[in-house]
């Protein structure tokens, strides 16, 4: 295993999967223009997947610093997709800069997402009586709007002592890896991210159940994407994926396809959280999940991303 130690880091590869790396040493409030620099590069070299191990609860400026080190950061998902509920109930066509306003009004940080299955403020436990969540399957965050968010972030605050751990599935191994005649045939196709759902599984208010994924809305992205390690399949979720131009057996049958080569167990981290730790990650280059959870113990993240940029299709 490559330990790196520098500027008072120390970088340690994940053992058990070929991406991903843990970094010890930083503190959250006193982060150097080296370290960052480092971090940038780390990220690169593990190919988008970086632990950072904290003593302490962060406060939320440290968490935006730690985000910014990969980008610029962005408001919280309810702000930004433009789809469904807005953060003022009750309020059609406001604007994001009015909700950032009002969200601010209230006290609310708008760059930050609260994670899990307590009241944040309480911080008790919010009864449920929910089966499932989409969050249990593969997926990457909002890769149904145009421009989806690049780097994601979770900080634990409150770990439930057993479940909720979670996947990472390398997409740039996945693609490194693939047959030669799935390659070609997927080179110049196109898939459509179905909007319909949100991440825990119902749907988005105002949206229906559509006819087909031929029907479903959502944007409309390349199979393989560019990323700064090399090209990556671009999946999104499979419920109601649909590839753009094919009937629709035919579709069904390259996603079932493209699906069980994307989620070999051979590319895959699954992490098992400890309070304090923050993970970042690439939606570029991998897909994630969560692992189910007993829903009466606590369970509670902080949850940031970064701008994202224009999906750049694979060019040969
Ligand atoms: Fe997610």
């Amino acid at each position: 295993m490559n330990v790196q130690q520098t500027n008072g880091l120390t970088i340690v590869p994940l053992a058990v999967s070929g991406f991903g790396a843990t970094i010890i040493g930083l503190a959250p409030d006193n982060i150097t223009t080296a370290q960052k620099k480092i971090v940038r590069e780390a990220y690169e070299r593990h190919h988008g997947l970086l632990c950072f191990e904290f003593e302490n609860l962060l406060l939320a400026d440290d968490l935006h610093t730690l985000t910014g080190i990969f980008g610029d950061n962005e408001f919280a998902p309810g702000l930004i997709n433009g789809i469904g509920k807005k953060a003022i109930d009750g309020e059609e066509n406001i604007t994001i800069d009015d909700q950032v306003a009002a969200l601010r009004n209230k006290g609310r940080d708008p760059y930050l997402a609260f994670i899990g299955n307590v009241d944040p403020n309480t911080l008790k436990v919010k009864p449920t009586d929910q089966k499932f969540y989409g969050e249990w399957e593969w997926h990457t965050d909002m890769s149904y709007i145009q421009v989806p968010p690049t780097f994601s972030l979770l900080h634990a605050r409150i770990v439930p002592p057993t479940g909720g751990n979670t996947g990472f599935c390398s997409q740039v191994m996945a693609a490194a890896s693939l047959p030669d005649d799935l390659r070609s045939e997927i080179s110049t196709l196109n898939i459509k991210h179905d909007s319909t759902y949100t991440s825990s599984g119902s749907l988005r208010p105002g949206m229906s159940v559509p006819a087909s994924p031929i029907e479903a809305p959502g944007h409309v992205h390349p199979v393989l994407r560019a990323t700064p390690c090399g090209p990556a399949l671009f999946l999104g979720r499979r419920t109601n994926a649909y590839v753009v131009g094919l009937p629709l057996d035919e579709s069904e049958d390259l996603l079932n396809r493209l699906w069980s080569h994307a989620t070999q167990k051979r590319f895959q981290y699954h992490h098992n959280w400890r309070v304090g730790q923050v993970v970042a990650w690439d939606n570029r280059m991998m897909l994630h999940m969560r692992h189910p959870v007993d829903e009466t113990a606590a369970r509670f993240m902080w949850r940031t991303q970064t701008k994202g940029e224009a999906v750049q299709a694979v060019t040969a």
